[in-house]
Order: structure tokens, then sequence, then C-alpha cells
């Protein structure tokens, strides 16, 4: 089957018209769903948070803009955040050069396994999607022996990626730690330490000794899995009729997203569908599902989803970091009360991978099936 070699393979057979297997049913089409007339689709300002900030003399101010991003768009920018402005373009460079190899050569790391530690694939969940999107992907499991199995060509791929992944996981814990700040869970902790037995005492869902405190929290997120999609949409004949990425919510704590100078990405702010504009050497970084569990509801994991072009190819570089495989996630107790009362079901990694196996992804999300 040819759209199984992804969109990348289509476009170089020199298609002028997308395939049946791509073409949405007319409502749920971009155009058809949920927006509005198009001054409100250009004219969203996300929150910017300057980084460096974070650590100066506007540390608190910092801090209640981080709660306000979080709490009312789900989504915000991050300037200034210290990774060389030569390991972003690189690593776009880079990912680039991978989808210009031949198909043959990238056809290497294609698997349809979900447990694989490199996969090349397409659209958004390929096997269960009823209808493709314009997208082919890389995902990267990040860790050190995953590394061994990252493609060796392009030559550079593998120590650019490397740095990249590193650079992009300490940024991640830094604002990981911010936004607990920014959920006043660290201040109320800090007199309330375990003793180191406890924190070593193991992390699932079995041990139910295990003391919820911000130690143990921020053990979790430094202990927890990082996994790196390389994704490129390229020009589609017939963008309208079909999405470069459906709408989703992303499952982890928080993806730092890369994008490169063309447009695509929307979210879904106060029910309309508003383009975020790339900027060059900022992140964006959104709430998952785990983060929107942690705090409760406080914050949310917002839809987001990514619209084809006719004329420009566009690379993409998320880092989504999540859980250990084993580790549960819930609502923080401290979170809880009685006109919070706990939103949401325990879950760990193992949940979310039944649910990717055995559900359509198309009317129900992960977070969803947790409430
Ligand atoms: C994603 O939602 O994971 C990717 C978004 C993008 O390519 O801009
Ligand atoms: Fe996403």
């Amino acid at each position: 089957q040819e759209h199984n070699k992804g969109v990348k393979h289509l476009c170089e057979m020199g298609i002028t018209k997308v395939p049946k297997k791509y073409i949405l049913p007319t409502l749920e089409r971009p155009d058809n769903s949920i927006t509005t007339e198009l001054h409100d689709v250009t004219n969203l300002q996300l929150p910017v948070i300057d980084f460096a900030e974070l650590h100066g003399a506007n540390h608190e101010q910092v801090i209640t803009s981080l709660a306000h991003a979080c709490q009312n768009y789900g989504f915000f920018q991050v300037i200034n955040h210290g990774i060389s402005s030569n390991v972003i373009d690189e690593m776009i460079d880079v990912g680039r050069r991978f989808f210009e190899l031949p198909l043959k050569e990238r056809e290497k790391y294609m698997s349809t396994d979900v447990h694989s530690l490199v996969r090349y694939g397409t659209s958004f969940n390929q096997m269960k999607d009823g209808v493709l999107c314009w997208r082919d992907f890389l995902k990267l499991v990040c860790t050190t022996e995953a590394h061994s199995q990252w493609p060796s060509s392009p030559l550079d791929f593998r120590e650019m990626g490397v740095e990249y992944a590193r650079e992009t996981k300490m940024l991640f814990q830094s604002l990981m730690e911010a936004i607990l700040e920014s959920l006043g869970l660290e201040e109320k902790n800090t007199h309330n330490k375990t003793p180191k037995t406890h924190q070593e005492s193991g992390n699932n869902k079995h041990s139910s000794k295990r003391e919820e405190n911000y130690d143990n929290i921020i053990k979790d997120i430094g202990d927890g899995s990082q996994l790196m999609v390389v994704n490129c949409y390229p020009p589609c004949p017939e963008p309208e009729l079909t999405f470069g990425m459906p709408p989703h919510s992303d499952y982890g704590f928080l993806t730092l997203l890369l994008q490169d100078e063309v447009e695509g990405l929307q979210i879904l702010h106060k029910d309309h569908w508003v383009t975020i504009k790339p900027r060059p050497q900022s992140f964006v970084v959104n709430i998952g599902d785990h983060l929107e569990i942690l705090s409760n509801g406080r914050y949310k994991s917002v839809m987001h989803r990514v619209l084809a072009n006719s004329k420009k190819s566009r690379i993409s570089v998320a880092s989504l970091h999540s859980l250990a495989f084993t580790a549960v996630i819930r609502p923080w107790p401290m979170l809880i009360n009685d006109e919070n009362p706990k939103r949401y079901k325990d879950t760990d990694f193992a949940d979310f991978v039944q649910y990717i196996t055995t559900c359509d992804s198309k009317h129900k999300n992960f977070l969803e099936s947790r409430k």
C-alpha cells in the first residue's frame, strides 16, 4: 500500500490530488469545525515567558504570568531559555535532512510497534485513523540505550539529536519546578520533607505508602520519560480536505515544541481555533494530560491541531515529557477540597498504552477516559 510509506513519498511520486484515504467528511474539515471570523484566528498573542527573568529579580512576576498562561491558555512561549541558537537551528536542519533522505534509507526505521525505540511512520495513529493525515514522523525514545538505535544518517543526526534532547530535558525540569511553584505546591511542602528511606521506597502504584510530597514529585519528574518527535508536513495539494495533525491533546506533563518558520499549529482558545505564529528561537510549551490531572483541573491540557498547506514543507520537533512507565499520577491532595473535589482517576503510562492500542482516537481523548 503506497500510503503506508507516508505523505512525503506520495509527494515524491508527483500526486496532484489528495488520495481518498486522506479526505475528511465535510463537517470535520478544518474550515467547518468550530471556528469563526478570520480576525480571531490571527490575532492571538500567546503569553511569553522570559526564562532568564525566572531566576532574577522578577521571579514572582514570572511565576504569576506562568500561572495565568497555564490557567487561561494551556500554552505559552518561552524566550531566553538558554539553549543556543546553534543547537536549535541545527536540530531543525538535521530533522529536515533526515526527511530528505531517499525513502530506502528512511524506511529502515519504519515500524508500527508503539514500543519500538525508534519509529518512522505516518499519519497520527496509523492503525486506528479512519482518515489519514498529512504528516510523516520520526519518534525517538530518549534514553542512553535507545541512542545507539537512532538513525546513523544524516551523519550528524545522533550527535545533534542527543544534545538537543539533553538540553530540552533540562529546560523542561526548570519549567516544571516553576509551574509547581505557580500551583503553590513547593511553598507548602518545604517544611514537610520525608526521610530519604521513604523516597527510595519504589514509586509504583502498589506502594501506597509512598508520600506525596514535593521532593517525590520532583524526583518522578526527573526520572520521567522523554520522547522526541520530528514531524514533517510536506506541501499538500488540497489542504482544505485534510489535516497535518487532527485535533488532540498531549499526554504527558509538558511538550516543548520547536517549529520552523512555516505556520500551521492552531490551538483551541475560547472555542476558536487560533494560529500560533512561529517566533524564531522560541519554544511553544503546552500543558499535557498529566499536568491537568496533577493540578486537579486547574491547568488544562488544551486541544491543538496542525493545518496542511499547499506551498511549503513544514518541520517541527516536539519533546514530550511524561512519567516513568510505572509511576502513578493523581490529583495533588493539597489541590483537592470541598470546592474542588477530586476530578480524575489515578493513572499511569500503562493506562495510556492500553488506551492508544484499544480506543478509537477520533471521538474521545485519553483525558476524557480518566474523568
Ligand atoms: C504536535 O501537536 O505534537 C505537533 C505540533 C506541530 O507540529 O506544530
Ligand atoms: Fe500535540
